[in-house]
């Protein structure tokens, strides 16, 4: 299983050149907004959003992130970004203060490694958001517990919370606003290890919780680290997904219709009957993604967008905790990242059998490869699904990597993902 989740992260971190430069120009992409739009701008959205959709009256709206793997140390990472991750935090909760979400909700690994002085410098920045009125709402990750500095996580990341009631055997508590109650689960105290699991006790909590929900007619949101429902490259069952067997079948009979989570570090939202869930992809690997969540009157909606590292920030990145104004440069570490994927995407391809294919078929299999793998990283899979797999050369396209366990995986993420991975509307009720 592990082999699987070292396949998956290096995935993520492929095609961030390529992809990029694609989306550029892409009238087509997802991407609906980002975050170098001026105050101007965000606001008009804000209007237009407010007043008019099918679904009735938007009444909120939150910024969703996860896996920030926060860090102020030099720690050896797949990610290039990791060395400006500091940066990285300055420019997104700069533009979550200027879009003045009705919350900011982070799914977990909110640092890399759990410990106190990133714990209390992603503190000093959370806090600014909030100072601007806008509520956090933060789930544990195993990541937040990782290499023995224990737990802060309630410390530093719960007090930052305001939340109604909590479990009084794990960290998990629920916010309620008008209309909604949210519930942010831990799924790693019971289970400080690599898996997901809540004890007896939180699910009998989430269970009253639920009952309090369904009584206020409220929408349920679940929010946890680890998955509720395996993805595209397992069907059955997956490493990735929280261990309470009965869970998938539990949340919807408490009510539950969608789950935010996070840990696979890319874009899917996957469906059980009537229960859907969001995975938010890393906002440390291209395309760094980051979505959006809106409620309405009568529907629920969900979008990605990618953070814009062109804008200038007011950085306090380096322990300045009075900020200063000097911009940073994210150039060459998006450059240092388009070239390591580049690099990566060669390797595997070098180590592909294409013996036997002649210089034409061993193109037209290159070119299925980069297609599946740039679907695959922008959360596209369900829409370029049939055109790959109706290609003529796709039969050797997954015999080609079938050696490097890729032929599989890339199959059955091909058969498996049934909906795309960065847009969402399902009804309220
Ligand atoms: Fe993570």
């Amino acid at each position: 299983m592990k082999k699987y989740f070292l396949l998956c992260v290096a995935l993520l971190i492929i095609f961030a050149s390529c992809i990029q430069a694609e989306n550029e120009g892409d009238e087509e992409s997802f991407v609906t907004d980002h975050p170098s739009q001026s105050e101007d701008e965000i606001e008009n959205e804000r209007d237009e959003m407010a007043v008019g959709t099918a679904g009735g009256k938007k009444l909120l709206e939150f910024v969703v992130t996860s896996d920030l793997h926060f860090t102020s140390h030099d720690v050896v990472s797949i990610y290039p970004m990791t060395e400006a991750v500091q940066e990285l935090t300055d420019l997104f909760l700069e533009w979550v203060i200027r879009r003045r979400p009705n919350a900011l909700i982070m799914c977990g690994d909110n640092t890399n490694s759990g410990r106190e002085d990133d714990y209390h410098l992603l503190q000093q920045k959370l806090v600014r958001v909030r100072e601007a009125g806008i509520p956090i709402i933060l789930v544990p990750g195993n990541h937040d517990f990782g290499n023995g500095h224990g737990d802060l996580f309630d410390k530093y990341a719960r007090e930052l919370c305001d939340f109604e009631s909590e479990d009084a055997g794990s960290m998990s508590f629920s916010v309620r606003m008008p209309g909604i109650r949210i519930l942010s689960m831990d799924d790693c105290s019971q289970n400080k290890d690599y898996y997901g699991e809540f004890s007896e006790d939180s699910l009998r909590w989430l269970q009253s919780e639920a009952k309090e929900a369904g009584d206020s007619d409220e929408f349920l949101l679940f929010l946890s680290h680890h998955n509720v429902l395996p993805g595209g490259e397992d069907a059955v069952d997956s490493q990735y997904v929280i261990r309470n067997q009965n869970l998938r079948d539990l949340l919807p009979e408490c009510g539950v219709r969608l789950c935010l989570s996070g840990h696979k570090h890319s874009q899917e939202i996957m469906r059980y009957g009537g229960l859907y869930e969001i995975v938010s992809a890393t906002p440390l690997a291209s395309p760094h993604y980051f979505g959006l969540l809106s409620l309405y009157e009568d529907i629920v909606e969900y979008h990605t967008m990618q953070l814009d590292f062109s804008g200038s920030i007011s950085t306090m990145a380096r322990g300045d905790a009075a900020g200063n104004s000097a911009g940073f440069d994210f150039g060459p570490v998006l450059e240092e990242e388009a070239r390591k994927n580049h690099e990566m995407l060669e390797t595997i391809l070098s180590k592909a059998d294409l013996s036997g294919f002649d210089l034409r078929e061993k193109a037209a299999i290159s070119r299925l490869f980069e297609e599946f793998m740039n679907a695959q990283n922008m959360g596209e899979i369900a829409l370029k699904r049939d055109e790959i797999m109706g290609n003529p050369y796709y039969d050797d396209f997954i015999e080609a990597f079938s050696d490097l366990n890729y032929g599989p995986w890339m199959k059955q993420v091909l058969e498996n993902t049934e909906l795309p991975g960065n847009t969402l509307r399902i009804s309220r009720h």
